[in-house]
C-alpha cells in the first residue's frame, strides 16, 4: 500500500471513528444484507473474535490496536469482541473457547507462544470456526490467513538505523532480542543481523527477554553491559519497551545519548526518546492499516470469499505456506517522528509533553 493511499484511508478511518464514537467493543449489527456478498468491504454477518496478547511487553497492543481494531470493524459493520489475554496462555485458551461458545465465526489471535496458539485455533477449527494470525505467525497452526508486517523487513530497518548511527567503524553492539517463544522477535532478529554482520562491529552480548518482559530486560542489559566492562557503544532493542530498559542503565552510567539505541512501535515513549537522542529510531507499523488488513481478511472468511493477499509466508515447523497479508514498516528517527504524528500513529499532546514541548517545536511537531 502506498504512502498517499494509506493516508486516505486513515482519514477515512478517522471519519468512521467520529461517526461511531459512542460505540461499544460489540460492533453494530446494521449490516444490510441484499449486496454483502458482492464486495469484500461491504458489511457481514458473522462476528469477529480478536485476542490480543498482554498489556505488558509493549503499550501498542492497548493504545493502538484496540482502537485501530474497533474502528476497522465499526467501519465494516460488523459484530465483534476484542478480549487481552493478560500474558497467560491458559486465560487466551479460556477466552478462545467463551468466543466459541458465543458463536463468533472469525477468532484473530495474537499468540503467546505457537503451541498454544495451534492448540487454540484446531480446537475452532474443529467447531468451524476460521482463525487469523494477526501480527504473530503461529508455527504448526492452522491459521486461514497471517496479517502482520514484514519483520525481517522490521529487523533490516533495526540493524540499518543502528548502523547508520554508529558510522562505519569499530564498535561493540548488544542484541537484546524479543521473547523467544514470538516467531517475530526471531525475524527481527535474522533481519537486524543480515545488515550488522556486513559492518565492522563486535558482539559482546545477545540475549532474548523473555515474554519481551521490560523489567527483566533491564537485568539483562546490566548483566550483559557489565560483563563487556561497560564497552558498549550501540544497542540493538527489538522493541521501544526493551530500548527503555537499556536507556535506564545507559542513564545509571551515564551514557544515556552516547550510546545509540533502536526500538520498534513507535510508542509516545519510543518517540520522545527519539527526540531526546537517547534513542537512535524506532519503527513505526500503522495500527490502522493493519487493524484495516485483517477486518478486510476476517470479513472475507465471513463472506466465503478469497482475502487480497500480498503472498504467502512459509510455516516451517508446519511445512505450509499462509497466505499473507505484510504490511511495510517505516523508519523513524528525529527527522520524520511528523510522521507519525501526521499519519495518527500518535497525537502530538500525548508525544510533547512537559520536557519535550521544546523538543517537538525543534523538530515541527505542533
Ligand atoms: C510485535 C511488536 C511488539 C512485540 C511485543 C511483537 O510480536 O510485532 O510490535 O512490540 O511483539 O509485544
Amino acid at each position: 500500500m502506498n504512502r498517499k493511499h494509506s493516508l486516505a484511508l486513515a482519514a477515512l478511518m478517522g471519519l468512521a471513528m467520529t461517526v461511531t464514537a459512542c460505540g461499544s467493543d460489540d460492533g453494530g449489527d446494521d449490516a444490510s444484507d441484499t449486496d454483502s456478498s458482492s464486495s469484500q468491504s461491504s458489511s457481514a454477518d458473522g462476528k469477529i473474535g480478536v485476542i490480543l496478547p498482554d498489556t505488558e511487553s509493549s503499550v501498542r497492543w492497548e493504545s493502538a490496536d484496540r482502537p485501530a481494531l474497533g474502528a476497522a470493524f465499526d467501519a465494516a459493520g460488523v459484530e465483534y469482541d476484542i478480549q487481552n489475554a493478560e500474558g497467560d496462555a491458559e486465560r487466551m485458551t479460556q477466552i478462545a473457547d467463551t468466543m466459541i461458545g458465543n458463536g463468533v465465526t472469525v477468532l484473530a489471535i495474537v499468540n503467546l507462544d505457537s503451541e498454544s496458539g495451534a492448540a487454540i485455533q484446531e480446537k475452532a477449527a474443529s467447531q468451524g470456526v476460521a482463525t487469523i494470525d494477526y501480527d504473530r505467525l503461529t508455527l504448526g497452526g492452522s491459521a486461514e490467513y497471517y496479517v502482520s508486517f514484514d519483520n525481517t523487513v522490521v529487523g533490516e530497518l533495526q540493524g540499518q538505523g543502528l548502523a547508520d548511527c554508529l558510522g562505519d567503524k569499530k564498535a561493540n553492539i548488544v542484541y537484546l532480542n524479543g521473547a523467544p517463544t514470538d516467531n517475530n522477535a526471531t525475524l527481527f532478529a535474522d533481519g537486524a543481523h543480515s545488515v550488522l554482520d556486513e559492518m565492522p562491529y563486535e558482539v559482546v552480548g545477545e540475549q532474548d527477554v523473555p515474554d519481551w518482559d521490560n523489567e527483566e530486560a533491564a537485568t539483562i542489559f546490566q548483566q550483559l553491559y557489565t560483563a563487556a566492562n561497560g564497552k558498549v557503544d550501540g544497542v540493538l532493542a527489538a522493541n521501544d519497551g526493551l530500548a527503555g530498559a537499556a536507556i535506564g542503565i545507559l542513564e545509571g552510567n551515564g551514557q544515556a545519548g552516547k550510546v545509540p539505541v533502536t526500538g520498534q512501535d513507535a510508542t509516545v515513549e519510543g518517540l520522545q526518546n527519539v527526540l531526546a537522542g537517547t534513542q537512535c529510531m524506532t519503527v513505526y507499523k500503522s495500527a490502522t492499516q493493519e487493524a484495516e488488513a485483517l477486518a478486510q481478511a476476517a470479513i472475507a472468511l465471513v463472506n466465503g470469499e478469497e482475502a487480497e493477499t500480498t503472498g504467502t509466508t512459509t510455516d516451517s515447523e508446519g511445512g505450509r505456506d499462509v497466505p499473507s497479508i505484510l504490511l511495510e514498516p517505516q523508519s523513524i528517527t528525529k527527522v520524520n517522528v511528523m510522521d507519525v504524528i501526521e499519519d495518527g500513529g500518535q497525537k502530538a499532546a500525548d508525544v510533547c509533553t512537559g520536557e519535550f514541548k521544546k523538543l517537538c517545536a525543534d523538530a515541527g511537531i505542533s
